[in-house]
This record gives C-alpha cells, sequence and structure tokens, in this order.
C-alpha cells in the first residue's frame, strides 16, 4: 500500500445500499462477512447495527486481513476476525463459538487491492508471477505449477469448465506446445500465449481475449465452486431464525450455483428459507459509472425460515 492511501480507497464495495437493505443490520445483531476483504461491508454493517452489533469476519487472505483489521479497530471488541477459508466455515465457527447469525454475506471473487498487485498474479493487466492463489502461505499450488502439471486434455476441461471458453482446445494445445520450449511462470506471458492462440476475428469485443483462461485458472488454483457449495451449505446451518444471507457473485458460474442452492432450500420440505430476491438485483447505471466492478455483480438474499 502506498503512503498515504486509505485503506477504503484500495476497494470499493459493490452494491453497498442494497446489501443493507437486505440484511438490514439492528443492534445486538451477529453478523458474519465471509469475505471481509478490506473491510468495506464490514464497516458499514458495524456502522449500521451499533452500538452493540457484533461483526465476524473471515478472509482466505492473510495479507487483505492485516488492512481489514486496521480498518476495523475503531469499533474495539465488537469485531471478531479469523484467516480462513469459508469452504471449512462451519468447522471455523465451531472452533471459534461464533454463530448463530443474524445475517451473513459472502461477497465473492477477488478485491481491487488484489487485483492491482502485480505480485498475485490475478491479472493480465500488469505482469506479475503467473502464482493466482488467494492464500499464497496456504499449501495449495500456482497457477504455475498447475499449468505445468495438467495433461492438454486436463487443461482444456479447466478452460471449458470454469469459463466456458470457446476457444479452450487451441489454447491449451498451445500451452502444452509452449510449455516444451520454456515453462510458463508469467501472467504477460499467457496473456501473450492466448492473444496468439485465438484468431484475432474471433477476439470478444467487451473484455480481453485472456480474461476466461485467467478466471478459469483462478477457480481452479483456488477450488472455488466446490468451496462455494460447501461455503453455502454450513452458512444456513449458522443462520438463526429470520436471519438472513445475502450473496454477491461476479460471473455466471457462482451465480448458478447460488441461485441453485438457494432454490434448493426454498424447495425443501420443510421449506429452510424464502427467497428475497427472484430475480438477482444488480447495480445502477450510476455505480457502474464510478465502479466498473459492480458493472457483473449479481446479489441474492434470502431469510431463514
Ligand atoms: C470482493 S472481496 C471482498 C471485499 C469486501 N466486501 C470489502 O468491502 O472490502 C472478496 C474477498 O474474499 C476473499 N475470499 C475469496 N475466496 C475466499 C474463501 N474461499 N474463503 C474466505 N475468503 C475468501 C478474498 O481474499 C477477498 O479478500
Amino acid at each position: 500500500m502506498g503512503a498515504g492511501v486509505a485503506i477504503g480507497e484500495l476497494h470499493v464495495p459493490v452494491l453497498l445500499t442494497e446489501t443493507l437493505d437486505a440484511l438490514r443490520p439492528h443492534a445486538g445483531g451477529r453478523y458474519l462477512d465471509a469475505t471481509v476483504g478490506l473491510g468495506g461491508h464490514a464497516e458499514a454493517l458495524l456502522i449500521e447495527s451499533a452500538p452493540t452489533g457484533h461483526l465476524y469476519g473471515l478472509d482466505r487472505d492473510a495479507e487483505t486481513l492485516v488492512l481489514a483489521k486496521e480498518r476495523l479497530r475503531q469499533f474495539g471488541d465488537r469485531v471478531e476476525l479469523f484467516q480462513g477459508d469459508f469452504a471449512m466455515l462451519g468447522a471455523i465457527a465451531a472452533e471459534n463459538g461464533w454463530g448463530p447469525f443474524d445475517g451473513i454475506l459472502f461477497d465473492l471473487g477477488f478485491s481491487s487491492f488484489q487485483l492491482d498487485d502485480a505480485s498475485r498474479g490475478f491479472s493480465f493487466m500488469r505482469d506479475g508471477p503467473l502464482d493466482m492463489r488467494m492464500d499464497r502461505h496456504g499449501d495449495g499450488i500456482s497457477a504455475a505449477e498447475l499449468l505445468a502439471k495438467l495433461s492438454e486434455r486436463e487443461i482444456e476441461r479447466v478452460l471449458q469448465d470454469y469459463s466456458e471458453e470457446r476457444w479452450a482446445r487451441r489454447i491449451a494445445a498451445r500451452i502444452v506446445q509452449d510449455r516444451r520450449e520454456q515453462p510458463l511462470t508469467s501472467t504477460a506471458q499467457l496473456a501473450r500465449l492466448v492473444a496468439a492462440a485465438v484468431p484475432r476475428r474471433a477476439w470478444p469485443r467487451r473484455i480481453h481475449v485472456a480474461t476466461r483462461t485467467f478466471q478459469a485458472l483462478r477457480i481452479a488454483v483456488n477450488d472455488e465452486l466446490a468451496g462455494l457449495r460447501r461455503g453455502l451449505q454450513d452458512a444456513i446451518g449458522l443462520l438463526a431464525t429470520g436471519g438472513r444471507i445475502c450473496i454477491i457473485s461476479f460471473h455466471s458460474l457462482e451465480d448458478r450455483i447460488v441461485k441453485e442452492t438457494f432454490r434448493g432450500w426454498a424447495r425443501s420440505d420443510p421449506p429452510r428459507v424464502h427467497l428475497l430476491t427472484k430475480r438477482p438485483v444488480i447495480a445502477t447505471e450510476r455505480e457502474i459509472e464510478v465502479n466498473l466492478r459492480a458493472r457483473s455483480a449479481k446479489l441474492r438474499a434470502a431469510e431463514r425460515c
């Protein structure tokens, strides 16, 4: 973080008003932010639930959590933060004596703080090591290691399954061909490779030609979709009757999981939730103008019966 940059400027929370409308924080309430990030949503939940609301925050990324701690220190013992993966939410909550909660938030994906740090390897816009791990001090493998070890067919499957990339076969073939010459270790190298593999006439107009490949690898490196399914199942078990759950997702694969999970809960006998959003809530034009990240955000919310 550069000198003089406030933590709040490193990442602008998306759909903030809509999140507060969905969760309706109140004094005395207990809230879980399963992806606390830079603490933007968490701070608003604490302000709205003053003076006695409590916030429990989780993030997989240790570096992010240091900044969240600093930002939320002003709220004293109303805040408890923990480094961990929401896929392990049930175990983490049991270990720390957390829950039941009146509100639970998952704001998925990564923050602008992570994206802007070239050394994390999330972005094709900045050259850096091909890492992409949310928790780079954990024992998971990096995107570079993954691309070195998977077969051509497996790479193709990752690209198809996690980003619906039309050119998966060609990109996978190119990766395997190029890695024979030299290992793939940098984001710029991978972005150039994708651009060379996809015919220029087929480049997407609204996004970079490598966007999908980077998304797919990030999902695979962090096992994001299976983790989301597990996290949601743990979360519903931790929600108090009348408590609300709110999920913000950033691509169709995540949104599909959230939609289907919520529907399953609503249709079970007896129903476990009633849906607060029949269709996902999306950002206003005004929000998108000031925060481009909000363009792909979708919010779904439900209330525990
Ligand atoms: C979009 S950011 C959250 C931003 C936050 N709402 C704010 O206003 O500052 C998503 C955060 O989720 C974290 N994250 C992603 N997957 C996670 C997981 N499986 N478990 C815990 N945290 C995760 C990322 O490290 C990142 O900090």
